[in-house]
């Protein structure tokens, strides 16, 4: 199913196939001052939703994407742990209040939490209007915006409300990246990598052997490497779009990362940062298990650090962090799901792994 052959001189669009929706995710340098020809014609108010920080750093596009274009922008306060319900139900009263109907379309303006909660409001806005998404971090433009997962965290666990709500279009335009903080363009790195391990071995070979360039934004890796991720999820979703099989595949490093960020009250990590825990769990779970090779761990886990440092695991209680598990999605009637490297650019799902293997998996993370 996987292959790199598409690769050409020019950037991509691939086409998201799915029962709800068909659209295009569309890698382009500069797509988002175009934002304004992906409206749908005819449509009522538009509702730009985004972050104050995002604004600072890249809302130049959109305001000249938008110059002609009539349009609210409300903003989200940013920030994991505050990825609530409550801050939607205040934006749903001041869209109302801005006099927003059923022929309201929101752009989503931001990285995965705005991507992920703009969305989700509009899922339940009136019972569903369209989004269109325009992701400005690495993490959203290679995974969260694209496939129409959204929702909010609980207390007690990530993404537990939610909804599946495909966009019009998914706008991903690498030039945003420029003014990423380091720490966010690492986190989404993470993410890249769980591409490469879980789907596509050119795209490990590349980072590993271009360490430097990809750390260093050089344009046309960096630009290679976000277009091969979305192809890897284009191709995912659209074959599985409501993660009945397939597309479980993605959650590679999340089930450990999740927990990880409940248990740090989503403040003390970034989400990439807790999934590249996750995949050094995952990764050493499977050599535990035997489903991978002790060399295919070893290369997993060099590049996952080669991309460090992840924020300081100190204090962090293995015991707590695995009975956390239970309250993650892919766990059912009280089996975990894991999904496992078998080698690079394979994995299988694995459930009902011994417990103490797991505690011994989490443990060496930990380390
Ligand atoms: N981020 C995982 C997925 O979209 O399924």
């Amino acid at each position: 199913m996987f292959s790199s052959a598409w690769y050409k001189k020019s950037m991509p669009a691939f086409r998201v196939a799915t029962a709800a929706r068909s659209y295009d995710a569309i890698v382009e340098n500069g797509i988002a001052r175009r934002a304004a020809a992906y409206l749908p014609a005819g449509a009522g108010k538009l509702f730009v939703v985004s972050t104050e920080d995002v604004f600072q750093h890249v809302g130049g596009a959109m305001r000249e994407a938008l110059h002609t274009v009539p349009h609210e922008l409300l903003t989200l306060p940013g920030g994991e742990d505050t990825k609530r319900l409550a801050p939607l139900e205040a934006l749903a009263e001041k869209m109302v209040a801005l006099g927003a109907d059923r022929t309201s379309v929101i752009l989503a303006f931001g990285g995965g939490i705005v991507t992920d909660m703009a969305g989700f409001l509009a899922a339940i806005f009136m019972r569903g209007i369209p989004v269109l998404q325009i992701p400005t971090t690495l993490l959203a433009q290679v995974d969260a915006a694209i496939g129409g997962k959204t929702g909010v965290n609980l207390a007690c666990g990530k993404n537990l409300i939610g909804s599946f709500h495909q966009p019009l279009a998914v706008l991903i335009d690498p030039e945003l990246l420029a003014t990423l903080p380091p720490r966010e363009y690492r986190a989404g790195l993470y993410e890249v990598i769980k591409s490469a391990v879980i789907a596509s071995p050119a795209l490990f070979d590349l980072l590993e052997a271009q360490r430097e360039a990809v750390l260093q934004q050089h344009g046309a890796t960096v630009e290679w490497m976000i277009a091969e991720c979305v192809r890897i999820k284009v191709e995912v979703v659209s074959a599985d779009e409501r993660e009945m099989g397939l597309r479980k595949i993605l959650n590679f490093g999340h089930t450990v990362g999740h927990a990880l960020e409940a248990e740090t009250a989503y403040r003390r990590f970034l989400h990439g940062e807790a999934v590249a825990f996750g995949m050094l769990a995952a990764t050493r779970l499977a050599q535990l298990t035997g489903y991978v090779s002790p060399p295919a761990a070893s290369r997993i886990e060099t590049l996952v650090r080669a991309y460090g440092p992840i924020p300081d695991t100190a204090a962090i209680d293995p015991a707590a962090l695995q009975k956390r598990l239970v309250s993650d999605k892919k766990t059912r009637q009280g089996h975990v799901h894991f999904v496992l490297p078998t080698a690079i650019g394979a994995t299988q799902i694995v459930a009902d792994v011994e417990p103490a293997l797991v505690r011994q998996a989490i443990e060496y993370a930990l380390q």
